[in-house]
């Protein structure tokens, strides 16, 4: 059932044959099991992140000047959330959960990668772009990492800037391009901040790259036997929006458990000393 709105957009897009070539009636292998799960979840944490990122930084505040009560204003406005803001500890903790249960679920799609052999032919750039995908990952978790401005955030920055001072030659430049001075101080706090704003956003159009490059030659199976159209396939719609469902709701429940009664896992930010 076309809506007018939709026929509409259709004629100028062709955004039916689209979505019917690329998702509905796309041609995926019927013996796959939830290993395969992992690239949809990898994308709604993508998702989650970059939403409850940008409703944080509605509130968060990148600067490690004063307040008049002794605080930084960093840390403090990241308080701020957590205590006046409505559901500001909500958003706060889904962010900081999220990162990590990015990791959880990108190692297990890497794992399986691994273990089925994806990143052999002629699946090599897909595993490329993947490998793309997880360096800018790791760097956005790690300029985040230092927006509360606690004591890990500063020592973190300072232990992992201090490994680019190694570098021969350009270490030193390196070094205090990355920090904005000598030490890891306010411009840092700026830098990081908007290249952690940044950074996701750049994941976002090379998973677009990645999804794309496996659409051109499709997923592997656990048998590593490649399969043919007709045979041994069956369509992504309804049977890989069922199972793929199914990951979420299990996934939704562990991460909201963590969320909602066990959020910081023992580890939490002590402000940095002024
Ligand atoms: C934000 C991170 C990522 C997202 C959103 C993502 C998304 C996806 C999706 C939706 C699929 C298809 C479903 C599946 O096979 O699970 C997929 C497949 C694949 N991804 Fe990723 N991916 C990410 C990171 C990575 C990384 C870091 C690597 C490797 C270094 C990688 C390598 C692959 C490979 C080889 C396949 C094809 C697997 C097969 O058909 O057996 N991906 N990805």
């Amino acid at each position: 059932m076309k809506t007018k709105l939709f026929g509409w957009i259709d004629e100028r897009t062709g955004a039916e044959a689209i979505i019917k070539s690329q998702l509905t009636e796309y041609q995926v292998p019927k013996n796959l099991n939830y290993m395969w799960n992992f690239g949809s979840l990898a994308l709604l944490v993508l998702v989650l992140q970059i939403l409850t990122g940008i409703f944080l930084a509605m509130y968060y505040k990148p600067s490690a000047a004063l307040t008049y009560g002794g605080y930084t204003v960093a840390f403090d406005s990241v308080e701020r959330i957590m205590r006046d803001v409505n559901f500001g500890w909500l958003i706060r903790y889904m962010h900081a959960v999220g990162a990590s249960a990015f990791f959880v679920v990108v190692y297990m799609h890497v794992g399986r990668g691994l273990y089925y052999g994806s990143f052999k032919g002629p699946r090599e750039l897909l595993w490329i772009i993947g490998v793309v995908i997880l360096l800018i990952m790791q760097g956005a978790a790690f300029f985040g990492y230092l927006l509360p401005w606690g004591q890990m955030s500063f020592w973190g920055a300072t232990v992992i800037t201090n490994l680019f001072g190694a570098l021969p030659v350009i270490g030193d430049f390196l070094q205090q391009v990355l920090r904005g001075g000598f030490a890891v101080s306010d411009p840092t706090l700026n830098r990081f901040f908007s290249l952690h704003y940044l950074f996701p956003l750049l994941l976002a159009a090379i998973v677009g790259g990645h999804v794309h490059a496996l659409h051109v030659v499709h997923s592997n199976n656990p048998t590593g036997l490649d399969v043919h159209e007709g045979k041994g396939t069956i369509p992504f719609h309804p049977y890989y929006t069922v199972k793929d469902a199914f990951g979420v709701g299990v996934f939704l429940t562990i991460y909201c458990y963590i969320v909602f009664f066990n959020p910081q896992m023992g580890g939490y930010f002590i402000e940095v000393d002024n």
